[in-house]
């Protein structure tokens, strides 16, 4: 796991979409895993910009997203598709035909989860995938005691979820209490994983999930056993790691991330 820290959350969030940015380049027709939350808005924001200026082009990227809420359909402004519209694909060149979110209506749920994961299979599979991170340790939403091995299924989200949440919907109690989410295994399968986690309030989980035992009470500790992962943080989220002053070295040294910075 390489753990890079940057002074702010701007500086995060910039860092977190030259990361997507270069994953596009690299490979024009990536399969991009992406995700919401308050996190992930300006990252997108910074796509945005960048694909205006010709920096980047997503017009033959197809995407993936984590998760979607069980019951919400695409025009509802809580739903997961409402905001990657808004957010993001209503402002770079993707084929919002290439843009995959599990279908929150779904009559079938079992069968829209068996379809996600062959659509994903069919597609090559994930190059790269943004993560956020839950204040329970959840990616996705795999809610702590989430199987490592868990692949795209309907979940009850967690108390701590609800209340994360919750101050999104009107009233809170309207939010839905189930989910559509990738699995921890269907994540575990992306050829990289891009974690980006801000703010202080976020420092303790960071702790637990990056230097914490790997325990399914921490879904997002799985990652320290995948093989190309990065955790992107700024300093507040960082406060709690005990080896921060080595991954402030291993980040101004290592070549691979001078282009970037
Ligand atoms: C969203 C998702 C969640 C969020 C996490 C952090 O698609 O999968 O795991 O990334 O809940 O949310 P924010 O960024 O709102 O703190």
């Amino acid at each position: 796991m390489d753990v890079v820290i940057l002074p702010g959350a701007s500086d995060a969030e910039l860092f977190t979409a030259r990361l997507i940015a270069a994953q596009v380049k690299a490979k024009p027709d990536a399969v991009l895993g992406l995700a919401t939350g308050a996190t992930q808005e300006a990252v997108y924001a910074r796509l945005a910009e960048m694909c205006a200026r010709g920096e980047v082009d997503f017009s033959r990227i197809s995407s993936f997203n984590l998760d979607e809420y069980a019951g919400l359909d695409g025009n509802d402004r809580n739903s997961y598709r409402y905001y990657m519209n808004h957010h993001l694909f209503d402002h770079v060149n993707i084929r919002k035909e290439a843009t995959r979110l599990p279908d929150g209506t779904a009559a079938d749920p079992e069968a829209e989860c068996a379809a996600y994961e062959r659509d994903i299979r069919a597609a090559g599979g994930v190059d790269l995938q943004l993560l956020g991170l839950g204040n329970d340790g959840h990616i996705g939403f795999n809610e702590p005691m989430s199987s490592f091995r868990s692949r795209t299924r309907l979940v009850v989200l967690s108390p701590e979820t609800l209340r994360q949440n919750g101050g999104y919907f009107d009233p809170p109690e309207s939010m839905p209490h189930c989910a559509f989410t990738m699995g921890i295994g269907t994540v575990m399968d992306a050829r990289k994983v891009v974690m980006l986690v801000t703010g202080a309030r976020k420092a303790a989980v960071t702790a637990a999930a990056l230097e914490g035992p790997v325990s399914a009470m921490v879904p997002a500790s799985a990652l320290q056993m995948h093989a190309d992962a990065v955790t992107v943080l700024d300093e507040a989220a960082a406060s709690q790691l005990k080896l921060r002053e080595y991954y402030r070295a291993a980040f101004a040294e290592d070549p691979r991330w001078r282009n970037l910075r």
